[in-house]
């Protein structure tokens, strides 16, 4: 048997609509595009959603956004506290943006951030938490929301890895000012590539609009308040407000991304089923630290660290995935402070010691949408004698 990290989602359905738009000769950001943002943003209780090229494109866009808001604007240089572990592209538009950050450890058993050294991170100078969920796991956004609001700290959640998560019942990625979602193929739905900036600020939306678009006007909606419409139509067609990208999606997207949102629901419910599966056989195997839920998650893999005091050794487990065909990677590329490209950053860390755990004796194997409870018992029978 092989047990792969991740499979297609599509159907007849997707294929159908692709095929809809290839002959409607239209590609670029139109329709099907403002009515995937409109049932995404309704998905999710938000006011706006928009859609861009990817998920990375989501963050970079939003911090973006964050620069050019009239009031509480960030500036360059601003404390930024990010998690030890997360996807580079969490941190790259942080950098990229002169933003100086702080590391802060997580917590071995959920994954995402030790609440405790959090409030110690927590400066008069920290402008900006961003919080993520890890593998669909959500934050403890109890806590974090405490924090930010007591210390007058924007909250931005990068819930790229778990769409779907519900904490307290409210989905994550709605917590904070501005969430960010990633519709990459292996992701909760997928449009092959592509990511979602949810936010209830009309202006932020506006600026987000702008700024995956060359920083134009074009497709300002009536009333937008980042710019001044002027009475000059020849020179409003091509009028230029913000520094910008070209991060639009295609049609293409828009419309796979409709079908795929309404199979979400049921996709989610499968991932919870297989997840009960791998929880109910390794919760009580002390070889084995599995995540621990917080609220509802999303299950978008299962992480295993091996336990410190266990006396295996990681590259033996990894041995035995490899021959029984079983994919495997480390969790949401490790410890970020330890990969190459930190050397570019300007940074603080208070400490990684769980991150470094889950560094050096973590990993994670892939969930689906579809029933796998027969690769999870193949997991656990692999595992079973190391
Ligand atoms: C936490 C997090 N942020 C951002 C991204 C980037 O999303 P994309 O692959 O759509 O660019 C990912 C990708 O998985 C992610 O896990």
């Amino acid at each position: 048997m092989k047990y792969e990290m991740t499979s297609s989602t599509f159907g007849p359905s997707e294929k159908e609509v692709m095929l809809n738009v290839i002959n409607s000769d239209t590609f670029t950001m139109g329709k099907h595009v403002k009515e995937f943002e409109c049932r995404f943003a309704n998905y999710f209780g938000r006011k706006y959603a928009v859609m861009v090229n990817s998920g990375s494109s989501a963050n970079l866009i939003a911090t973006a956004s964050l620069f050019y808001r009239g009031e509480n604007s960030l500036t360059k240089g601003d404390e930024i506290i990010v998690p030890c572990i997360s996807w580079a592209t969490t941190f790259y538009p942080l950098f990229q943006y002169g933003l100086r950050l702080k590391f802060v450890d997580i917590d071995l058993d959920t994954l995402n951030y030790d609440i405790d050294e959090l409030k110690k991170a927590v400066s008069p100078e920290t402008k900006m938490i961003v919080a993520v969920s890890v593998l669909g796991n959500p934050c403890n956004f109890d806590e974090i929301t405490k924090i930010c609001d007591e210390n007058n700290i924007i909250l931005f959640e990068d819930n790229c890895e778990s769409m779907g998560a519900k904490f307290k019942d409210v989905y994550t990625g709605t917590f904070g000012l501005i969430g960010t979602f990633s519709t990459f193929f292996s992701h909760h739905i997928s449009t092959m590539e592509g990511g979602v900036i949810v936010i209830d600020d009309f202006e932020i939306y506006s600026l987000c609009k702008s700024l995956r678009n060359h920083g134009w006007t074009r497709g300002q909606e009536k009333g937008s308040v980042v710019y001044q419409e002027k009475e000059d139509d020849f020179f409003e067609a091509y009028r230029f407000i913000l520094p910008g990208y070209n991060v639009r999606p295609l049609e293409l997207q828009g419309a796979i991304g409709k079908v795929q949102l309404d199979k979400l629901n049921n996709f989610l419910k499968i991932r919870r089923e297989n997840a009960k599966h791998f929880v109910e056989l390794f919760k009580n195997d002390p070889r084995f630290i599995i995540q621990k839920e917080v609220g509802a998650s999303s299950w978008f893999c299962f992480t295993m660290i091996v336990a410190p005091r266990s006396g295996i050794e990681r590259k033996k487990a990894l041995k035995v995935l490899s021959d029984a065909e079983i994919e495997h990677r480390i969790i949401t590329g490790g410890n970020f402070l330890r990969q190459d490209v930190i050397k570019y950053f300007n940074y603080q860390v208070t400490k990684s010691v769980n991150a470094d755990i889950a560094h050096d004796n973590g990993f994670f194997v892939g969930n689906h949408p579809v029933d796998i409870r027969n690769k999870i018992d193949y997991l656990y029978e692999n595992l079973k004698n190391i």
